[in-house]
């Protein structure tokens, strides 16, 4: 089978790592002629919303899927009428904007930060008087790795905010004092099969995900169930068919959502060495109607992201049970380069080696999963 694949970044790369052991082709359409994907399929360069294109992809294509969510809605539309294309486009068009994909989660009984839409210095007036602050500004749509938003601490931030950002259609929502943050990966087949993942904590720092770990010491089997149900609900509600991700905040023992991402996530790098299958191979199978893989861990792992810059690549592979993914990107402040997994087979060793990875990878990290 050839899967074609909007979007050529690393998360498409890694999918078709996986996806060509099992016999599989890929074809890419990304903007970029650089794009890292290219290494590993067919890269055709174009604008997602070039219908010559997209028809070029449907026709090499015996399904389609994305790497990347804001590509434009329409295009998955478009593609759908020719060929399959999974996760469905209703997942995407949920997902790309922030105030939908709350109001979503609100309507299948996921709880969400409290929340309220802006579109006029009113609204945002109303909307403080109601959240209080701190609360947090996003724009609705585009926004990644913590782009796109602003903590409002006090009145002042408030009419510097309105000054800065005015027009954009945007949401408040209200601060979540959370205590840990951690996302659920689940999938999906289009047979109905479905498996989830252990949940993930995860550590932002600037905004952008630094640290991965499966099973952490504030993971509890009552978490993961409801965790699971909160995923099961999403899945079943777009009949979802591959790999779906929901980041969530843990406060005061409560799951709060916070995103959902319709794709493979950085969060579920950790899979490739530390679970039984990875995510990037159960997407495959999930869209090409395989029987899924286990999702069980093996050993004890955690990811660390590369960002900006990559690590000493001999000082990194030197260390046991490490692992290096190089993206084939140039190095740019706060791109994601690459990523580091470790594995080890007690938690006690696989500290050891976080300490060890931590000043070469990314040497403003704290060894949180070892506190
Ligand atoms: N309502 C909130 N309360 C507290 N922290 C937040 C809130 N929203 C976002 N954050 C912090 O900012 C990070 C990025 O926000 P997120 O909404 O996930 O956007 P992005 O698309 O950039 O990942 C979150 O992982 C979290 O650390
Ligand atoms: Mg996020």
């Amino acid at each position: 089978m050839t899967i074609g694949v909007l979007g050529g970044g690393q998360l498409g790369r890694m999918m078709a790592i996986a996806g060509v052991a099992l016999g599989q082709r890929f074809v890419f359409l990304d903007p970029g002629a650089e794009s890292s994907a290219g290494h590993v399929g067919n890269l055709r360069v174009g604008a997602y919303d070039d219908e010559e294109r997209l028809s070029e992809l449907a026709r090499k294509s015996d399904v389609v899927t994305y790497e990347f969510e804001n590509v434009p809605v329409g295009s998955a539309r478009f593609l759908n009428e020719l060929v399959r294309v999974y996760p469905p486009p209703r997942a995407l068009e949920v997902s790309q904007d922030r105030l939908d994909e709350k109001r979503f989660f609100a309507s299948l009984g996921i709880p969400t930060a409290g929340f309220a839409p802006v579109a006029t210095n009113d609204d945002l007036e109303k909307a403080v008087a109601t959240l209080g602050l701190p609360a947090v500004l996003k724009t609705r749509r585009f926004g990644y790795d913590g782009k796109g938003q602003w903590v409002l601490r006090t009145r002042e931030d408030v009419e510097n905010a309105w000054e800065a950002l005015g027009a954009a259609s945007l949401v408040l929502e209200a601060f979540v004092p959370f205590e840990r943050e951690m996302s659920i990966l689940a999938v999906r087949s289009k047979t109905g099969e479905t498996r989830f993942y252990p949940l993930v904590e995860n550590e932002h720092r600037g905004g952008i995900l630094r640290v991965s770990y499966p099973k952490s010491d504030a993971w509890t089997p009552e978490l993961q169930a409801r965790a699971e149900a909160h995923a099961g609900r999403v899945l079943a509600e777009l009949d979802y068919v591959g790999v779906l991700a929901i980041e969530l905040f843990i406060t005061g023992g409560e799951l709060v959502a916070n995103e959902m991402a319709p794709r493979v996530h950085n969060s579920g790098h950790w899979t490739i060495e530390g679970a039984e299958t990875s995510q990037f191979e159960n997407h495959v199978r999930a869209i090409l109607g395989m029987p899924l893989g286990s999702t069980r861990m093996v050993g004890y792992s955690a990811m660390i992201n590369a960002i900006g810059k990559l690590p000493p690549r001999d000082e990194v592979l030197a260390i046991e049970g490490a692992h290096l993914h190089a993206y084939a990107k140039h190095e740019a402040p706060g791109r994601k380069v690459g990523h580091v997994t470790v594995r080890a087979e007690s938690k006690r060793e696989l500290c050891d080696k976080i300490e060890a990875l931590l000043p070469i990878v990314d040497p403003e990290g704290s060894p949180r999963p070892c506190r």
